[in-house]
């Protein structure tokens, strides 16, 4: 039997990325999912997810849009029997430093990254505080940890998601829901192929090099540990920000990754 068995989980940003391999995973271990995004899923990944949930719906809004939200919320309470478990996936890179950042995009990104997870939170956690029982996944970012070069808005939104992530572990605990954030370093998704193309091969070579396993993670890898904190398995964990981000935060390296210690 599936680890997610008799459960729903619904996954914001489920057409790409880490949200579409959380979907998949989740319903390959037996949950009914709940796709939402602004895009429309591929058709054969979404086939994937029909083909291995014992029920699948999808759910097109932009998670800056509470009505909409509260729509699919609603629709979806009707059509499964219960909400489970909420992964909110949906997010976009963006930014650069303070001197030269529109307020246009401090405020795509800031509503997207934290308010978007603040928006969709709000419509499920009350479904869960009825059943006394459900589990929230945030994707925060090894970015929301740690400051990087060049991301004012998106670190402010990440780090913003991890403190939203505790105080909602705060304020639900007694209530039977948990939640959590994951904290993942470079993984491969549309969103950072950018970093494959000239001139950022090279950024993209250094970043690597700062994740101590030596390689970026997969989507796959992400959503692995996605479903340790929405399944019971995590029955004692709140309000914690778990990294996958291949050692990345563990602490500095001084030598050349894998070289030997110099004599003496
Ligand atoms: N890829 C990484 O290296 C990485 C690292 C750390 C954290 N994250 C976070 O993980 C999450 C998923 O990222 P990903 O790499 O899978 O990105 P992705 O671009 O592959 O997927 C993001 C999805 O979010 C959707 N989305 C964007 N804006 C939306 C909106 N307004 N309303 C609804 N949906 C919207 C997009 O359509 C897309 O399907 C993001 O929050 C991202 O910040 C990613």
């Amino acid at each position: 039997m599936g680890r997610l068995a008799g459960k729903t989980v619904l996954v914001t940003g489920a057409a790409s990325g880490i949200g579409a391999a959380c979907a998949l995973r989740f319903a390959r271990e037996g949950a009914c999912i709940g796709g939402i995004d602004l895009a429309k899923p591929p058709a054969e990944t979404w086939a994937e997810v029909v083909k291995a949930a014992p029920a699948a719906d999808f759910w097109t809004l932009d998670v800056r849009d509470e009505p909409a939200i509260a729509q699919a919320v609603e629709a979806a309470s009707r059509r499964f029997s219960s909400i489970d478990g909420l992964v909110n996936a949906a997010g976009v890179s963006g930014g650069g430093a303070v001197g030269g950042l529109e307020e246009e995009e401090w405020d795509r990104v800031l509503d997207i990254n934290l308010k978007g997870t603040f928006l969709v939170s709000k419509h499920v956690v009350n479904r869960m505080v009825e059943q006394a029982a459900g589990s929230i996944v945030n994707l925060a970012s090894v970015e929301g940890l740690e400051g990087f070069e060049f991301q004012a808005a998106y670190n402010a939104s990440k780090g913003g998601v991890v403190l939203l992530t505790r105080n909602m572990a705060i304020d639900y605990g007694a209530k039977g829901v948990r939640v959590n954030c994951l904290c993942p370093g470079l993984i491969e998704t549309p969103m950072t192929d950018i970093l494959k193309s000239e001139p950022l091969v090279p950024i993209r070579d250094k970043f690597i090099e700062m994740h101590m396993l030596g390689r970026p993670g997969q989507p796959e890898e992400v959503a692995a540990a996605a479903l340790f904190l929405i399944s019971d398995d995590a029955s004692f964990v709140t309000g914690h920000s778990l990294v996958v981000d291949g050692g990345m935060t563990s602490g500095r390296r001084l030598m050349a990754p894998g070289s030997a210690p110099p004599a003496g």
